[in-house]
């Protein structure tokens, strides 16, 4: 077997294909199967873009019928993970829900006897990804709800994905602005090429083991901050940052003390993130105070980083309007990364099912740079 070595974060390295959707970084522009993801957000439902995910196509009115209904009755839990949710909710008190999330995914999939992915056949695999897909914002809200020492909220079956999630937050019924301005996020944030947490996934989904495994392993790799834990890090700089006449002290302070801004700066992109273009003329539309902020932070913030940092093409990623629009929308800190969650959830399964169908095993190598070997075991 020859050995090739790759760039360091394996950045640029083509491991695979697929059929799910791709990032063109140069561009600013990524896309689900064919179709461009922000035109998607700004077009269809959170359910429309997850049945293409899924299934390759945009349902029509039929399948969109058959689609709704059938996701809609996942989203009930079942009493031994119902159960459980209080003792979660719990040990995670600290962590938080994400930290909940994937003790509690690990339940559901054990509870619901999902299957190596190995031993099923696509249509079982895609039975336990839309139960799984369906369950995740109920487990999320019910985590938090408890964390915060109230009651779970049922799901709604008469509302869609999104209203029902800032329901089961809330335990009110969103105005449809905020629905949909959150519907708008998910959509946008279902899916983007061959991030860390969708490798993860795929990894894990090569060696045969069943869907929740697959999707634990996922939720670990998102909650990194260089990944999804940033954008209540991003409004807590806001808040670090306080007044306009502190942005330029406080960011270079930052930058010269070798921090990262948060929300800024991508693996991929070479220009604006897309995402951050939709999310923010979605802040502009609420308008007040914290969007003029932010508006005058990125400005300053994107100059700042190309004065002291030449050549490297940080710009603002998904993350810092993301923050914006969630405080806007009623959303706690605290559920910014897993609202993040309930969205790439559908992304990731889709890249499971696909990877499913490979019967490769991913196992790369490392170059060893250790003590040379072998040496004689000391004698005690
Ligand atoms: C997203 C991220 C991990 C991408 O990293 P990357 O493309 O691998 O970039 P590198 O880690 O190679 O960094 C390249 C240079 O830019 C700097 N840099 C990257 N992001 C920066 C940021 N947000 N603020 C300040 N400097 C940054 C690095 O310090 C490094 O500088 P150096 O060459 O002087 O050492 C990185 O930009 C980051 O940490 N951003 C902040 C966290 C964030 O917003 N995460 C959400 C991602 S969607």
């Amino acid at each position: 077997m020859s050995i090739t070595d790759v760039p360091r974060g394996l950045k640029g390295v083509v491991v695979t294909e697929t059929e799910i959707g791709d990032v063109r970084g140069g561009e600013g522009f990524y896309h689900y199967r064919q179709y461009s993801a922000v035109e998607l957000a700004q077009t269809r439902t959170f359910e429309d873009v997850w049945h293409l995910m899924f299934d390759g196509t945009l349902p029509d009115a039929a399948a969109r019928a058959e689609f709704t209904a059938r996701t809609t009755a996942l989203r009930h839990l079942s009493d031994d993970v119902r159960d459980a949710l209080p003792a979660i909710a719990r040990s995670c008190a600290l962590s938080g829900p994400l930290a909940g999330l994937r003790t509690a995914l690990s339940l559901l999939g054990a509870s619901a006897g999902f299957r190596p992915l190995y031993d099923i056949d696509p249509a079982r695999r895609r039975e336990d990804a839309l139960a799984a897909c369906a369950a995740v914002p109920t487990l999320l809200t019910a985590l938090h709800r408890l964390g915060q020492g109230l009651s779970p909220v049922e799901p709604r079956d008469d509302l869609p994905y999104a209203a029902n999630y800032l329901y089961m937050l809330t335990g009110e019924e969103p105005d449809p602005v905020r629905a949909r301005a959150v519907e708008r996020y998910l959509i946008s944030t279902v899916d983007h090429g061959f991030n860390a947490s969708t490798f993860t996934a795929r990894v894990i989904t090569s060696t045969g083991a069943d869907l929740a495994a697959c999707l634990v392993g996922a939720v670990g790799a998102l909650s990194g901050p260089l990944h999804g834990g940033a954008p209540s890090r991003a409004l807590d700089t806001l808040d670090a940052i306080g007044t306009p006449d502190r942005i330029d002290s406080w960011i270079r302070d930052s930058v010269l003390a070798g921090d990262r801004i948060m929300g800024f700066g991508h693996p991929v992109y070479t220009t604006e993130d897309p995402r951050s273009r939709m999310l923010k003329a979605i802040a502009r539309d609420f308008g007040g105070p914290l969007v003029d902020f932010a508006v005058q932070v990125e400005e300053r913030v994107e100059a700042i980083l190309a004065e002291l940092k030449p050549g490297r093409e940080l710009h603002i990623n998904v993350e810092f309007y993301a923050g914006v629009v969630m405080e806007l929308c009623g959303l706690p800190r605290e559920m910014f990364t897993p609202t993040f969650a309930c969205a790439r959830v559908v992304g990731w399964s889709a890249n499971v099912l696909e990877q499913a169908e490979d019967s490769k095993i991913i196992r790369p190598s490392a170059r060893y740079v250790g003590p040379p070997a072998p040496q004689p075991v000391p004698v005690v």
